[in-house]
C-alpha cells in the first residue's frame, strides 16, 4: 500500500480551494435564516410579539414552533427537545423564532424589535444539585465486577475523594450550518455541516412531517466537528430545511461564532466521587466511583457519553472489584453533547485522581502503582470482555526505556533542588480505550463504487470527512484493492441518496466500518473483472490474476491487458461495473440488562510522558514535552495518524489546562468568545511533541489492521493536569489542591501560595 500519500486535502486547505457549505454557489432568491434565542435560562413565555419585526423591511416572515409542519421534536436518543421552544425555555440559547429575511442585516435589525415576556423559573446549572432533586435526563447506569463491599473491608489502604472536570467548547472553525433548497415532490435537498447526515435526513423528515426519501443530505465536508455535529447539526439543517420547504425558496442558516458558542452545547463537565483500595503490595483491589454528569437541558447524546464513561472508568487498570454508577442530571444549561473521547476521558481523569491521591498520601510514586496494576491479556474489563493482543505494558515499558523515565526523574529532582522559582512536574499517562459505537447496532456501513466506462472511478462512502482524514484513508483502500493509481479515483461527497442510513462519523470507527464496506464493494467488481478474464479473455479457469500498477497480471507475468483496456472490454460484454459494499463489525455485542458482553472490536493503547515548568511567581506554565508511544497497529497512513495524535494530545491539554467553560447562577455563558475562552494556540503546543509508533501487527477487525486514531490520543493531555500539579505541590508541599480541571494559572498561583508553607 501506498503510505505516502497523506493527507489528500492538504493542499485544498492551504490554498483555500476546499468547499464549505458556506462556499457552496448558492441560488437565486436565496433567503436568511436567523434564530431568535432565548434570554432566560428556564421560564414560562407568557408573551410575545414579533408583529413589528415581520414587517420591517427585508423581512419575508417569522416563524415559531406553531408553523412547523411535523413534529416539533429533534430528540435522538430520548425524545425530550423541541426544535423551536413552545411555552416554556430550558436553557439560555434556546431557539425560539426563525426569522426569514432578504439578507442578513435585516434579520438582525428585526431581532432587536422583537418582545418577549418571561416569567422567571428557578435555574440549576450544578448536576449535583439537579441530582438532589430527581431531575435526571434519562436512567442512571452502574456496571459491577466482583464483591466491592466485602474487598474494601479486606483493603489496608482506602482513599476517598471527589473531583471535577469541566466542559469544552468544540470550536470548530467552520461553525454550524446548512442550506437547503426545495426539489420536485415536496422533497427537499439540504447541504449542511455534519457529521451525521442519516441523523439531520431523520431528523428534518420528522420536523417536515415527510418520509426520509424526501429529505436528501449531501455533506461536501466539515470544517471540523469534534463530535459537536454529531447530533446538534440536525437542528441547524432542521431550520434551513423548513424554511425551504415552506416557501418554496433556498435557504441558508448560519450562526456566528459567538451565536454558535451560545447556542449549542459542549463536551458534559462531570462532579464525581471515587473510593479506591489498596492492599499492603500496591495492588488495587477495589474501586468505587459515582459519576454526575451534567447533561444540560436535554439528553442529546449523553446517556451514550455516560456509558462510555463507565467503559472507561478503569482506564488501563486490572481491578476485581468494581462498583461504578452514573447519573445523567438535567441542567439549565444547552443541551451538552460528544465531544473527542465521548466521555472516555471524564472517566479516566477520576481513576488517574484515585492513583494520584493514594500514591501521594502512601508516599509512593505514582507510576509504581500504575504500572504494577496495568491490565494485561486475559484479564476481564468490568463490563465482561476479556482482555486480548494488550498492548498495554508495551506502551508503558517502551516509553519508559526510550525516553529514559529514571533519569528524567532525576534531572526533574535536580532542576527542583537548583531553582527557587521555576518547577518542573511529570507524569505518566496510559490510555486504554474501546473501539466501536458502545451501542451495537451502529456498528455497521455501507460504499456505492462506479468504475466508468474509461477507467476511472467514483467512490461514495458514509464517511464524512471533517479534517481526520478519512478521505485520504478512502482512497487508499479502493486504490489498494483494484491496484491502480489513487489519481483514478475521486472521492465524491457524504450523500444520503447514495448511501443511506449512515452512522455518525464518529466513535473513531469512520475509517474501520466505512473501509470495510468499501473493501466489500471493490472486491465484488473485482471478481467480476477477474472472472471476466478467466472466462471471456483468456479462457483458463485455474489461472492466478492480480492487477499491478494498473497492470493485470496472470500467473505472475504481465499480460496485454491493463486496467483501462480491460474496463473498456468488460464494459461491451455488459459486465456490471458498479457495487455496493455492506459491513457490520461482527462479534460485538452487549446486553444493557446485566451490563455485561464483548461492546467493542478491539481497544487501542499507549503511554505518555509529560514534563512542564511553571512559573512559580507568575501561576503560569509550560509544556516543556509530551513524549508518547501509541499502538497505532500497522499504521496505513502515518502522516494522517500521526496529525490525529498531535491534535488531540493539544486539545487534551486545552481541556485539562485552560479551556474553561463558565456559566454564571443565571446560566448565561460568560467564556461567550474567543476573548474570554482560551483554546490552545501554537505557543502552547508542547515544545516537544514526540510520538513513536510500537510496533505491533495490528489487528484484523481494523482497516488494513491499521488501528483507529480519532480519539485515543486526546486522553494523554491528562497527563499535563497531573503533571502541573506535581509541578506546584514541588514548590509548595502543603499545597491543597482539588482534583478539579483545568489546572488554570489561576488555581496553580492559588495552589502555590495557599496554604504557603515555604
Ligand atoms: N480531527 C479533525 N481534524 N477534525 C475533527 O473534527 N474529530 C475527532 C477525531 N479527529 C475530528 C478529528 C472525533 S471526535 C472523532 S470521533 C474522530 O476524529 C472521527 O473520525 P474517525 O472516525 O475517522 O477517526
Ligand atoms: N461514540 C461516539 N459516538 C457515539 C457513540 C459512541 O460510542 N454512541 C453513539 N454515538
Ligand atoms: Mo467523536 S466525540 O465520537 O464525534
Amino acid at each position: 500500500m501506498d503510505n505516502t500519500i497523506g493527507n489528500i486535502d492538504a493542499a485544498n486547505h492551504v490554498t483555500g480551494r476546499s468547499i464549505y457549505v458556506d462556499d457552496i454557489p448558492v441560488m437565486e432568491g436565496m433567503l436568511y435564516v436567523k434564530v431568535f434565542d432565548s434570554p432566560i435560562a428556564h421560564g414560562r413565555i407568557t408573551s410575545i410579539d414579533f408583529s413589528a419585526a415581520e414587517q420591517m423591511e427585508g423581512i419575508v416572515k417569522i416563524l415559531s414552533y406553531k408553523d412547523i409542519p411535523g413534529e416539533n421534536q429533534i430528540g435522538g436518543i430520548i425524545p425530550d427537545e423541541p426544535l423551536l421552544a413552545d411555552n416554556e425555555v430550558h436553557f439560555r440559547g434556546q431557539p425560539i423564532l426563525l426569522i426569514v429575511a432578504e439578507n442578513e442585516d435585516a434579520a438582525e435589525e428585526a431581532i432587536k424589535e422583537i418582545k418577549i415576556e418571561i416569567e422567571l423559573l428557578p435555574v440549576i446549572t450544578d448536576p449535583r444539585m439537579a441530582f438532589a432533586q430527581g431531575k435526571l435526563l434519562s436512567p442512571s447506569r452502574k456496571f459491577v465486577k466482583g464483591d466491592v463491599s466485602e474487598s474494601f473491608a479486606a483493603c489496608k489502604y482506602i482513599f476517598e475523594g471527589t473531583t471535577e472536570s469541566g466542559g469544552q467548547e468544540q470550536l470548530y472553525l467552520e461553525t454550524q450550518g446548512a442550506y437547503a433548497y426545495p426539489t420536485e415532490h415536496d422533497s427537499v435537498k439540504i447541504f449542511s455541516s455534519t457529521q451525521g447526515p442519516t441523523q439531520v435526513q431523520r431528523t428534518v423528515a420528522r420536523v417536515l412531517g415527510v418520509g426520509m426519501n424526501k429529505v436528501e443530505v449531501d455533506v461536501p465536508r466539515l470544517g471540523g466537528g469534534f463530535g459537536g455535529k454529531e447530533d446538534q447539526a440536525s437542528a441547524w439543517g432542521a431550520f434551513a430545511a423548513m424554511v425551504a420547504w415552506i416557501l418554496k425558496r433556498p435557504a441558508k442558516c448560519i450562526p456566528h461564532r459567538m451565536e454558535d458558542m451560545r447556542m449549542t452545547g459542549k463536551r458534559n463537565p462531570y462532579s464525581s466521587d471515587y473510593k479506591i483500595g489498596l492492599d499492603e503490595n500496591l495492588n488495587i483491589i477495589a474501586y468505587e466511583a459515582t459519576f454526575y454528569q451534567n447533561g444540560g437541558a436535554a439528553a442529546d447524546l449523553s446517556p451514550a457519553i455516560l456509558e462510555r464513561t463507565l467503559f472507561h472508568a478503569t482506564n488501563s487498570y486490572n481491578i476485581p472489584h468494581v462498583f461504578v454508577t452514573a447519573h445523567s442530571c438535567k441542567t439549565n444549561l444547552p443541551p451538552n453533547t460528544a465531544f473527542r473521547g465521548f466521555g472516555g476521558p471524564q472517566g479516566m481523569f477520576v481513576i488517574e485522581a484515585a492513583i494520584d491521591h493514594a500514591a501521594k498520601k502512601l508516599n509512593v510514586e505514582v507510576d509504581i502503582i500504575q504500572r504494577k496494576n496495568m491490565i494485561d491479556n486475559g484479564d476481564e474489563f468490568p463490563y465482561g470482555q476479556i482482555v486480548k493482543e494488550c498492548q498495554a505494558k508495551n506502551c508503558w515499558d517502551e516509553a519508559t526505556d526510550i525516553y529514559n523515565i529514571e533519569s528524567v526523574k532525576k534531572e526533574v529532582a535536580w532542576f527542583n533542588q537548583q531553582n527557587g522559582f521555576y518547577k518542573k512536574g511529570i507524569s505518566l499517562m496510559p490510555v486504554c480505550f474501546g473501539i466501536s459505537f458502545t451501542n451495537t447496532m451502529m456498528n455497521q456501513a455501507r460504499a456505492l463504487v462506479h468504475v466508468y466506462s474509461d477507467g476511472t472511478v467514483g467512490v461514495s462512502t458514509g464517511a464524512v470527512e471533517m479534517g481526520q482524514g478519512v478521505n485520504s484513508k478512502m482512497l487508499q483502500v479502493a486504490a489498494t484493492c483494484f491496484g491502480i493509481s489513487p489519481g483514478k479515483i475521486k472521492l465524491e461527497t457524504t450523500n444520503t441518496t447514495r448511501v443511506a442510513n449512515t452512522s455518525p462519523s464518529a466513535a473513531s470507527s469512520t475509517a474501520d466500518l466505512n473501509g470495510k464496506a468499501l473493501l466489500d464493494a471493490c472486491n465484488q467488481i473485482k471478481e467480476r473483472l477477474f472472472s471476466f478474464i478467466k472466462t471471456e479473455l483468456t479462457d483458463n479457469e485455474d489461472e492466478t490474476i492480480e492487477i499491478k500498477n494498473e497492470v493485470v497480471y496472470i500467473n505472475d507475468e504481465a499480460s496485454i491487458f491493463n486496467w483501462k483496456n480491460l474496463i473498456q472490454q468488460a464494459f461491451i460484454k455488459r459486465i456490471n461495473l458498479s457495487a455496493k459494499g455492506h459491513y457490520a463489525t461482527p462479534i460485538i455485542n452487549f446486553d444493557k440488562t446485566i451490563e455485561k458482553g464483548h461492546p467493542f472490536a478491539y481497544h487501542v493503547y499507549g503511554t505518555a510522558l509529560t514534563e512542564v515548568t511553571v512559573d512559580c511567581l507568575r501561576g503560569t506554565y509550560e509544556v516543556d514535552s509530551v513524549k508518547v508511544v501509541h499502538d497505532f497497529g500497522s499504521s496505513m497512513n502515518r502522516a494522517v495518524d500521526l496529525g490525529q495524535c498531535e491534535g488531540g494530545i493539544v486539545q487534551g491539554i486545552g481541556w485539562m489546562t485552560m479551556e474553561e467553560v463558565i456559566y454564571n447562577e443565571e446560566g448565561k455563558l460568560l467564556s461567550n468568545a474567543l476573548s474570554t475562552y482560551k483554546i490552545p494556540d501554537i505557543y502552547s503546543v508542547p515544545k516537544i511533541l514526540d510520538i513513536k509508533f510500537l510496533n505491533t501487527d495490528g489487528n484484523d477487525m481494523a482497516i488494513f489492521k491499521s488501528k483507529a486514531v480519532g480519539e485515543p490520543p486526546l486522553m494523554y493531555g491528562i497527563g499535563a493536569y497531573f503533571a502541573i500539579r506535581n509541578a506546584v505541590l514541588a514548590f509548595n508541599p502543603d499545597a491543597d489542591i482539588a482534583y478539579n480541571a483545568p489546572i488554570t494559572p489561576e488555581k496553580v498561583l492559588m495552589g502555590l501560595y495557599n496554604p504557603f508553607s515555604g
